[in-house]
């Protein structure tokens, strides 16, 4: 009641001193945040501050249920709104613990609510949905989302996957905390991303809870189900570590995390501190995928990984994870640093320098599939290519010879504390390399990020 009569004043008030009529004037959310390369990804109007996932599943049967508890504030009066939602039925939407009225179109889910909602409001979404998952694919045709075996789920979302298994503004630009209340049947593992909160069981059904506390994007979102055993220990500073390694794999099959603790101390000599709560790795045991994600906290390993592997998606928590790319067209900013840092790590631990791993790209032909394509703008299909992953390293080997490791390392750090829990561009990048190095390095990324071939000179 109360607040129906603060709404009239509020609303009078706000009439008189609007200076456009209609500035407070309820408007459809948009059906995308504007970013070119997937424009339906995300949505406008509202910023999520917390999902709360509810998941039943059965491998066997691939019978997915959910109830997704969304925590928003209106950026702009809304008089209807998008989630990003793929497959499904939806069952039912509320806003607020009153009905909604919904429709779907493509991965669109729009959502009217009974009342407009209020620039400024805090409002609840609730979304029930069910049906039968599988294997969905990206636009290059490969595996993404929530990916179903007989044994489980293997789930991977970048760039935009997340929205195959929950209702989501699926775009890296509102980051948000998670609660995770999975239930699968006794003997499977539910894992996501965070920390455990509480395992129990149930006539057949054991229900694990994850809370992930750290702001995070919903492409690094994971709810793996599987044979997993889960293993708790210590990092540096106490860090808690969780992994979970498929039961079937031999034991040799996590040789690739034995270095972690050492590397989490390393990295964030150089880097910073670490930037979330806990850590650990998902091993998953379908070899053939060689598919592997920097999902926060919690990398996932389709097979027993690497230790550079390893080196690479522990970087990505710094590099992708807590300074998320601004766009998709940047990201260089996560593949680019994540490969360089497999390079520090490496000579670091006497192996190859990373001047000499440079050399030894460099010195590919003219015609090879590194220099093909842009580095800061691959276009949408090519978001994984050798340009992004190995160009992207090397044009950061490149501004290091040319600015000096003092500058160089003071950048990393830099980027890393100026935009943590954010996001950033590549244009922000290139304006703090030249204020820390007090150089004009405009030709330089040029040559190195928005043309593609073979730099002759630099
Ligand atoms: N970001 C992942 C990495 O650590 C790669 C994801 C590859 N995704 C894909 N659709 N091929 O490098
Ligand atoms: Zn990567």
């Amino acid at each position: 009641m109360r607040r129906l009569v603060l709404t009239a004043v509020t609303s009078a008030v706000a009439l008189l001193i609007a200076t456009p009529a209609d500035a407070s004037a309820a408007r459809p959310g948009a059906s995308g945040v504007g970013d070119a390369y997937f424009p339906l990804a995300g949505n406008g109007g509202y910023d999520v501050r917390n999902y709360d996932l509810n998941i039943r599943y059965t491998p066997a049967t691939k019978a997915f249920s959910g109830k997704a508890s969304i925590d928003a504030r209106a950026l702009q009066s809304l008089s209807r709104f998008n989630l990003d939602l793929r497959g499904f039925e939806v069952r039912s939407v509320t806003v607020d613990g009153k009905a909604a009225t919904f429709t779907r179109d493509g991965q669109e889910l729009t959502v009217t609510p009974r009342r407009d909602v209020r620039r400024g409001e805090k409002f609840t979404v609730v979304v029930t949905y069910d049906g039968t998952t599988g294997q969905p694919t990206d636009n290059t045709g490969a595996l993404y989302g929530w990916v179903s075996y007989d044994d489980g789920s293997f789930v991977a979302n970048e760039p935009e996957g997340a929205s195959t298994w929950y209702p989501v503004n699926d775009h890296q630009t509102d980051k948000a905390t998670y609660d995770f209340t999975i239930t699968v049947p006794d003997g499977k593992t539910a894992v996501a991303n965070g920390e455990l909160v509480s395992r129990r069981s149930e006539r057949g059904w054991t229900t694990f809870t994850w809370r992930a506390r750290d702001p995070m994007a919903s492409y690094l979102s994971t709810a793996s189900i599987g044979d997993y055993d889960l293993r708790f220990s210590r990092g540096p500073r106490n860090l808690p570590i969780i992994d979970a390694v498929d039961r079937d794999l031999p034991p040799e099959a996590d040789d690739g995390l034995a270095r972690t603790g050492e590397m989490i101390s390393y990295f964030s000599d150089l880097f910073g501190k670490y930037p979330f709560s806990s850590y650990g790795a998902i091993i998953d045991d379908d070899e053939d995928a060689g598919y592997a994600l920097e999902t926060q906290t919690r990398p996932i390993y389709s097979g027993a990984p690497g230790e550079s592997t390893v080196a690479h998606e522990l970087a990505h928590q710094w590099y992708g994870n807590s300074v998320s790319p601004a766009l998709w067209r940047d990201i260089w900013l996560n593949e680019g640093f994540a490969t360089y840092a497999e390079w520090l790590w490496e000579e670091h631990t006497g192996g190859a320098t990373a001047a000499s791993q440079f050399d030894t790209l460099y010195a590919r032909p003219d015609t090879a599939s590194i220099w093909r394509n842009v580095v800061a703008d691959p276009g949408a299909t090519n978001l994984f290519v050798s340009s992004v992953y190995d160009k992207g390293a090397m044009t950061l080997q490149a501004l290091r010879e040319k600015i000096g490791d003092r500058s160089f390392f003071a950048l990393l750090k830099a980027w890393y504390a100026l935009n943590r829990d954010s996001v950033a561009s590549t244009a922000d990048f290139i304006a703090l390399a030249e204020r820390i190095s007090r150089q004009e390095l405009s030709p330089f990324f040029q040559t190195w990020l928005y043309t593609a071939g073979k730099p002759a000179t630099w």
